[in-house]
């Protein structure tokens, strides 16, 4: 990392850009980038000219490929993590009159396929330096009729697992991790892949690893894994993807109604390249975030989330947490201040017990999640991906500053 800025508002107008100042930056700063290049693009091209553009060789190399990264012994390439997490709760043979629990703090498609699978959520809060499902309320949670965990590794940063584990050893609990933001992430020394039974990863267009749309399987469970083949290509024979080649065959049998969730070989084409161009884009998200901290480490306005020890963090997010006891401004003013300064931000997430469909559902109240409720207002993503640079973080923590300064109570 280069020295920082010596004095990181020199020169910046203390006029917010929305009350008529100069902004920080003169072109807007997007909050997530995918980073395609050339190697990409050819290899797109080599799938197109090939003849064979949907599920095929490099799908099937690409589940593999994602599987050795995380430590587990199978990997099913799909094009989504949803569809991903759908299927791990079919194979696993979750349905009515089971109850699965959950973090609040995720994004929705992690409880809707609960429901989809005719199971019940039960969702719990989280703990408030990572915001990770709190081992503790999963333990209260649990009843005879519990059959499944889903952790969330937040942002990147696993969920502690080694608790929930025990929880789920002790009582016959199928694990299923919602990886979407942890590819490459690891819990004390093993990765994230090869703690639960089937963990889901998505490569949708702003993750650490993309395929534009996409998501992985992997277990090191052989039959849950075969399961999950035949389910996700309409529970047809596992080799269904072939029939159309010189070494398939036209028959075939529908075992059990499955779903449509393969994913192409021209998405997995981009994902190989990904897969390797991806210790450079983790190194390249671990500097930008230490640059962050270092820059925020004075900010008392300017909290932030920890990396527990012996974790290795994924860093697909950079969430800040706003003191707004010492802001005049809310969190959406905040917002649209930084907007103002042409830095893009997002909010990850809307706890899912917020949502109009969730809200009057019982056990759901607002007032069963007080680590969310007091984080959820106050949350703030700031911009972080491998194309930005070091000034870029400059930049973003300016504009922060900047704002915290301007609007400090
Ligand atoms: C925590 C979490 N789970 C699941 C998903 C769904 O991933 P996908 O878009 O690949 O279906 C997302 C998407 O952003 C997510 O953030």
């Amino acid at each position: 990392m280069s020295a920082l800025p010596t004095d990181l508002l020199a020169g910046v107008d203390p006029v917010p850009a929305l009350e008529g100042g100069r902004p920080v930056r003169e072109r807007f700063l997007p909050v997530a980038l995918p980073s395609i290049g050339e190697r990409e693009k050819q290899a797109v091209a080599e799938v197109l000219e090939s003849g064979w553009i949907t599920t095929g060789p490099k799908a099937i190399e690409f589940g593999r490929r994602v599987a050795e990264l995380s430590g587990a012994a199978h990997g099913l390439a799909l094009n989504s993590c949803t569809g991903a997490l759908h299927v791990a709760l079919v194979a696993a043979g979750i349905g009515p009159g089971d109850e699965v629990i959950t973090s609040t703090w995720t994004f929705c498609s992690t409880v809707n396929v609960i429901l989809h699978v005719g199971a019940t959520p039960v969702l719990v809060d989280v703990e408030p330096d990572t915001l990770n499902l709190d081992p503790a309320h999963v333990a209260r949670a649990l009843t005879p009729r519990t059959r499944a965990l889903i952790p969330v590794h937040f942002g990147g940063h696993p969920a502690d697992m080694d608790p929930l584990l025990a929880l789920a050893r002790e009582r016959g609990l199928v694990v299923i991790e919602d990886a979407a933001h942890a590819i490459g992430a690891r819990y004390h020394g093993r990765p994230v892949g090869s703690l639960g039974d089937i963990t889901c990863f998505s490569f949708y267009a702003i993750k650490n690893v993309t395929t534009g749309e996409g998501g992985a399987l992997v277990t090191s469970d052989g039959e849950l894994f075969e399961r999950a083949q035949v389910l996700s290509l309409h529970g047809i024979s596992k080799d269904a993807w072939k029939r159309y080649a010189a070494s398939g065959s036209w028959y075939y049998e529908v075992t059990v109604p499955g779903f449509k969730y393969n994913l192409t070989d021209l998405a997995a084409a981009i994902g190989l390249v990904q897969l390797d161009r991806w210790p450079e884009f983790h190194a390249k998200r671990r500097d930008l975030v230490a640059r962050y901290e270092a820059h925020f480490a004075g900010e008392p306005a300017i909290g932030r989330l920890v990396t527990r020890p012996g974790v290795e963090h994924a860093h697909h997010l950079y969430p800040v947490l706003l003191d707004l006891e010492r802001l005049t401004i809310d969190r959406a003013r905040f917002l649209e201040a930084l907007r103002g300064e042409n830095v893009g931000t997002t909010v990850n997430f809307i706890p899912v017990h917020r949502h109009p469909f969730y809200r009057d559902h019982p056990g759901f109240e607002d007032a069963r999640f007080p680590v969310a409720e007091n984080a959820y207002p106050r949350l703030v993503t700031l911009p972080l991906y491998p194309r930005m640079e070091e000034s870029d973080v400059d930049d973003v923590a300016r504009a922060v500053v900047k704002l915290a300064r301007r609007y400090r109570r």
